[in-house]
């Protein structure tokens, strides 16, 4: 998988006096609470202080939460004094660090600024991982189809963290390591799902998984299962899907074991490359953003990679199914039956609701291979999402609710916010088909994220299982600016990662 190079490549952390301004295009960044003055900085030269003072006293600095301001100081070790407004101390969050963060990037990119000394001496308590994570993410550019001219300058490669002395170092670097890793990780899923359909195919997403295990060494392996396999296994749900298309259905198994993991945990994406509706066929406007209906598998994927680096002490086990929902003469037709690998019966009442009928088979298959301690899907699943939450969180439903909340809690700590609707059986009830085992929608538009979650429940068997619908955080995010709106956003990698190796993961553990 290509990651982007614009990324922070080199974390440092030291004490003012140790720091070292050798070099051109460096800035100084000094935060800046909400009337909190004068500024605090122990770096700042006493020039500088006096014209940022002015700016204080007429009120074009205030530090208000996401304002900065940009001084040019060619004669001084820094070439420039960034000021971060962070809003009201009390009601500061990580999030509104990686918004503020988001902003400054845009004045950074402005003026060349390629290093940056963060000045935390008297700033104890910034969440340095938001810091460097948001920058990642912030720096992000999706230029493959652009011609090497238009191609953006260098952005911010090194980024070093002023502490004072009491700090242990260490730690604090190891922290910020860690979240420049995962908002490298969530880069490369933004990657995989802007790259345009033609070139994002069920194969190209099969080679991206196979790139992954090479790389990941001999704890990973990856198995991609053909057409002709997934005849044999009796999985039609996804296949019927693929019929339409000619590019070929592939079925992505990719394995992460560790010799001393006790549990199993498989994650499932959906991985629609394109999705016109099929038979019924999607309207025309805003079609193209479709090519983002493969978000799941781009999560899923990314994660992967992350994973295999990462090494934590667990088996982790990822299904893709990657397929195009196309209209054409050999195309899936409403009112169809299929049945899929796990022996029920499902009414194609609706040719656009294909992402249940893809992971119907993919949750039925990993679940009965693996017999995992618990399954999560992630699915850009449902438009009713968008309805429901907005571009503001996904919504997960489940049928374990300490396995649901260990992932709110991740998204939670991640800025990636989940929020749980309800699946009683009446939903459930609301699926049942009229000749089938089960209808691929549900009456009206009622409910529409919750029907699509109860369908899948019907593939999960007794596994602990959650689904998050990210059809409105793929992409399309405005508020935040740490992302692009036009610009997939990874949403999931780093909820993902925290969830399975940080100390959210383990409160999932300890209840199921
Ligand atoms: N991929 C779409 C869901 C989607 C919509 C994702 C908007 C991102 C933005 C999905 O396959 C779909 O078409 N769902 C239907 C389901 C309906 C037919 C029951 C929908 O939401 O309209
Ligand atoms: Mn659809
Ligand atoms: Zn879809």
């Amino acid at each position: 998988m290509k990651l982007s190079m614009d990324m922070v490549t080199s974390i440092s952390v030291c004490t003012a006096e140790d720091m070292n301004w050798e070099g051109g295009g460096n800035c100084l960044v000094v935060p800046l609470y909400r009337k909190e003055f004068p500024l605090n900085s122990a770096l700042l030269q006493e020039e500088e202080e006096l014209v940022l003072q002015a700016l204080v006293d007429r009120e074009v600095l205030t530090g208000a939460a996401g304002t900065c301001y940009y001084l040019p100081a060619p004669s001084r070790p820094y070439s420039g004094v960034l000021v971060l407004g962070l809003g009201d101390r009390k009601k500061a969050t990580a999030e509104s660090l990686r918004r503020a963060v988001g902003k400054a990037a845009s004045l950074l990119k402005a003026n060349r600024v390629e290093r940056i000394g963060v000045d935390l001496v008297h700033f104890p308590e910034l969440p340095v991982p938001a810091f460097v994570e948001s920058l990642n993410l912030a720096q992000y550019r999706f230029d493959t189809y652009k011609k090497e001219e238009e191609k953006p300058a260098p952005a911010v490669r090194e980024v070093v963290l002023v502490v004072a002395d009491s700090v242990d170092k260490a730690a604090l670097l190891e922290a910020a390591e860690r979240a420049a890793f995962f908002s490298v990780a969530a880069n490369g899923a933004r990657h995989l799902a802007n790259t345009a359909s033609n070139d994002m195919t069920p194969a190209v997403l099969a080679a991206a998984a196979q790139k992954i295990a090479e790389e990941g060494g001999e704890q990973c392996t990856c198995a991609v299962l053909d057409q002709q396999r997934m005849e044999e296994l009796g999985m039609n749900a996804l296949l019927g899907v693929a019929r339409g298309s000619g590019k070929p259905p592939q079925l992505i198994c990719l394995e992460y074991t560790h010799p001393e993991a006790t549990r199993t945990i498989t994650l499932v994406g959906k991985g629609v490359t394109f999705d016109t509706g099929g038979i019924s066929l999607k309207p025309g406007a805003k079609m193209h953003e479709m090519k983002f209906d493969m978000c799941g598998a781009a999560v899923v994927l990314a994660t992967m990679m992350a994973v295999t680096r990462l090494k934590p002490v667990l088996n982790v086990i990822s299904v893709v199914p990657a397929v195009e929902n196309m209209p054409d003469g050999n195309a899936q037709t409403p009112g169809e039956i299929v049945r899929a690998c796990n022996g029920k019966t499902i009414e194609v009442l609706n040719t656009d609701a294909e992402g249940r009928l893809i992971l119907a088979d993919a949750l039925a298959y990993a679940v009965d291979t693996w017999k995992p301690d618990c399954i999560v899907d992630l699915a850009t699943l449902t438009g009713a999402v968008v309805i429901a939450l907005g571009h503001v969180a996904a919504g997960v439903v489940g049928s374990d609710s300490a396995l649901v909340q260990s992932l709110v809690a991740a998204g939670e700590s991640t800025g990636e916010r989940l929020w749980e609707l309800p699946l009683w059986e009446d939903y459930e009830e609301m699926m049942e088909g009229t000749f089938a085992d089960l209808s691929n929608i549900g009456p009206e538009r009622e409910a529409g994220t919750i029907t699509g979650a109860a369908f899948l429940k019907a593939f999960t068997g007794d596994t602990p299982w959650a689904h998050i619908d990210i059809a409105g955080v793929s992409y399309g995010i405005r508020n935040k600016p740490y992302l692009k709106p036009e610009y997939a956003t990874g949403f999931g990698v780093r909820l993902l990662l925290e969830w399975l190796t940080g100390r959210t993961a383990q409160s999932g553990q300890a209840s199921e």
